[in-house]
């Protein structure tokens, strides 16, 4: 996009860029077997959900042996999806079904520490006061009730913490970006908008939420606070810099899209579009760079160029400046694409990047079902154009009364295979392994050891077999089965050539979700899948299924996912600018739906030219949080095409959305 006063030319289009072009095979169309998976809902695991949402079956499930295994039981035995759809829609506003109610709270820009600096109207912040103040681009989020290191039941105070995903240029100042160079407070400014914020909350009585003024726990985390590195990856010599000779450290998070949370109690942010913030010059670039898109020319902001300059800016230039890699920033891309774990209740902790977990364009993060003194499984997906799903799976076992970050800095990390025939299998990334080792050697690809093959994970997965996905997005693991969905928003380059099982449409404008049952145990490497649902218009049917989408529940570009605690699968869109403005699906929306029997409900449409983002709730399940992303991103500095949430002529503010049912009952009922 062009910005209209200064001609600055900015390119946020390759958000999700396609760096992917690995020879590895997609696998030849095949036109029956993906669909009909007869063994999938066989298993125990699909009749337990069947039972468990039919309200019959409550505290145990069976495994495939038939032995009963603990399930988390739902907090509610009333009927679900009561509610009435709401229609597609362009308003710009939220629009929720009859019988609740949803605030907007915690917009970019709301004071949120230090000196609570107030959000001024036309943007004329400066950088030290938005480093007090929520970013903007809400996405991923997590409420931990107040008491998450004990009981865990609190759903009136807690610690809400949201990440940033990127800025829009056009409405963060006054005037847009005004000039590159860039001036060095725009840039300060810029990154500060970025990373994570955690908001001490605290239910009124009156039922609204807010913001707890002065507690210690509200902090902003931002793309240049100081951070660990952990696992593999740390002391590397790939990732020694100026700023850490020893390869330990680096400064901030960026593009942080979806997230996670432990078991233990914290954060996980997840690094998306970092490749694009940066620029390296060098004519020969390192595949740390190329498989992930650095650009040649300029960062996305052009932040490498701030003036006047200083270290924390300059670093954005990864070119090869000084004699060593320890006199410049050449290695600090590398530093970047991680899984970063914040401890929201220690205002003082330095988050930690979890190596371990790979180095890709992380969308989201999510643990597969836990069992006491079993590895923990992390599954997270890369979204970008024909990238991969993984999972890693914890060297040591968890147990609840030690379990910490420690247990993901060791493990192996796994890449999907989907089978033509339902199937699937999860390849080691690990040297250690024999066959994985083999394919390197074949493929005549060098790896200097474990450090290497997690700095460039999308090489290994390549190497491995993996399937190419079509984009990636978030993955939701049903919370008494253990069964694992992932939405996949959109592909439009895959050819019909290029179809296979579990990507089964070419030119894919629309998206679909798939989901997977682990053989026997959550960290088998063998697994069964099939597809949950083919998005589109009305009349786009699902193949095997009864799923057809109807004008309650037709969407398109699936991204956000989560299940609550009764099972519910919460899907929201992603749909880009023109597919919202010209298709049939108006504004961006969230769904909900019954995973057993399909029965899916369109629960909210969001204001104009928005993406719905990130979602979590009060244990109880009677407030919904749920984030706005870039409301009139189509915007000018002088035309704003969304006023929400302040209405009138304001410039629109990514936010957050409180939902509450007005009779105060359980939200999805
Ligand atoms: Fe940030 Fe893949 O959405
Ligand atoms: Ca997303
Ligand atoms: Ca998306
Ligand atoms: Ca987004």
């Amino acid at each position: 996009m062009t910005d209209k006063k200064t001609n600055v030319s900015i390119d946020n289009s390759g958000v999700d860029p396609q760096t992917n072009f690995s020879v590895n095979p997609t696998f030849a169309a095949i036109v029956d077997s993906r669909m009909a998976r007869r063994s999938f809902l066989k298993g125990s695991v699909g009749a337990a959900v069947a039972a468990f949402i039919g309200g019959s079956v409550v505290g145990c499930s069976s495994s495939d042996d038939g032995e009963p295994t603990p399930v988390v039981p739902p907090v509610t035995s009333a009927p679900l999806l009561g509610f009435t759809a709401v229609a597609t829609g362009r308003a710009d506003a939220i629009v929720v079904p009859q019988g609740y109610s949803a605030q907007a709270f915690l917009p970019w820009g709301t004071p949120l520490n230090g000196s609570y600096p107030p959000f001024l109207a036309d943007a004329s912040n400066s950088g030290s006061d938005q480093e007090q103040q929520v970013g903007m681009h809400h996405d991923g989020m997590h409420f931990f009730p107040i008491d998450a290191r004990s009981d865990g039941n609190n759903s009136t105070e807690g610690l809400l913490v949201f990440n940033h995903e990127y800025i829009d240029n056009n409405l963060i100042h006054t005037n847009g970006i005004t000039t590159v160079p860039r001036l060095a407070d725009e840039v300060r400014k810029e990154v500060a908008a970025h990373g994570v914020s955690v908001a001490h909350i605290q239910q009124q009585a009156d039922g609204s939420w807010a913001l707890v003024d002065n507690s210690p726990f509200n902090r902003r985390i931002t793309g240049a606070t100081p951070m660990e590195l952990a696992g593999p990856v740390r002391g590397s010599a790939k990732v020694v810099t100026k700023y850490s000779p020893d390869g330990s450290r680096t400064r901030g998070t960026l593009n942080n899209c979806g997230n996670g949370y432990t078991p233990w109690g914290t954060y996980l942010t997840c690094e998306e579009n970092w490749a694009g913030y940066f620029m390296n010059a060098d004519a020969d670039k390192p595949r740390e760079h190329s498989r992930y898109g650095v650009p040649s020319a300029n960062g996305r902001y052009f932040w490498e160029t701030a003036t006047p300059a200083a270290d924390v800016y300059q670093r954005f230039n990864a070119s090869s400046l000084a004699a060593t890699a320890a006199g410049d920033y050449r290695n600090e891309p590398n530093t970047f694409g991680w899984i970063v774990e914040i401890d929201p209740f220690n205002p003082d902790s330095v988050p930690q990047k979890r190596t371990a977990l790979g180095r890709f364009g992380h969308e989201g993060v999510i643990f597969g079902k836990l069992e006491e003194g079993k590895p923990v499984v992390v599954y997270s997906g890369d979204d970008s154009t024909f990238e991969y799903i993984y999972k890693f799976v914890s060297t040591a076992p968890y147990y609840k009364n030690t379990a910490g970050g420690h247990l993901l800095n060791d493990g192996i990390l796994y890449v999907a295979r989907f089978n033509a025939d339902g199937s699937g299998d999860w390849l080691p990334l690990d040297l250690n392994n024999a066959g994985f080792a083999a394919k390197v050697a074949a493929a005549g690809v060098n790896f200097s050891d474990q450090a290497d093959v997690l700095l460039n994970t999308r090489l290994a997965a390549d190497v491995a077999g993996a399937t190419k996905m079509d984009r990636p997005e978030w993955g939701a693991v049903h919370p008494q089965t253990g069964e694992v969905y992932f939405t996949l928003t959109n592909n439009t380059r895959r050819t019909e050539a290029q179809t296979d099982g579990a990507n089964p449409r070419a030119a894919n404008a629309t998206g679909h979700i798939i989901r997977w049952n682990e053989r026997d145990t959550q960290e088998a490497t063998a697994f069964d899948w099939d597809i949950f649902l083919l998005a589109g218009d009305v009349g786009t049917a699902t193949p095997g299924t009864d799923l057809t989408l109807s004008a309650d529940n037709h969407l398109a570009s699936p991204d956000g996912l989560w299940f609550d605690s009764n099972g519910l699968l919460w899907i929201q869109t992603d749909m880009s600018g023109s597919q919202q403005g010209e298709g049939p699906f108006g504004n961006n929306q969230m769904l909900v739906a019954d995973p057993v029997t399909r029965q899916i409900k369109r629960f909210l449409v969001g204001p104009t030219d928005c993406e719905v983002t990130g979602i979590s709730a009060t244990p109880d399940m009677k407030t919904l949080f749920v984030n706005i992303q870039h409301p009139g991103d189509r915007s000018t500095p002088d035309n704003f095409t969304s006023h929400w949430p302040d209405g009138g002529s304001s410039r629109a503010r990514s936010a957050t959305v409180v939902i509450t049912k007005d009779d105060g009952g359980i939200i999805g009922s």
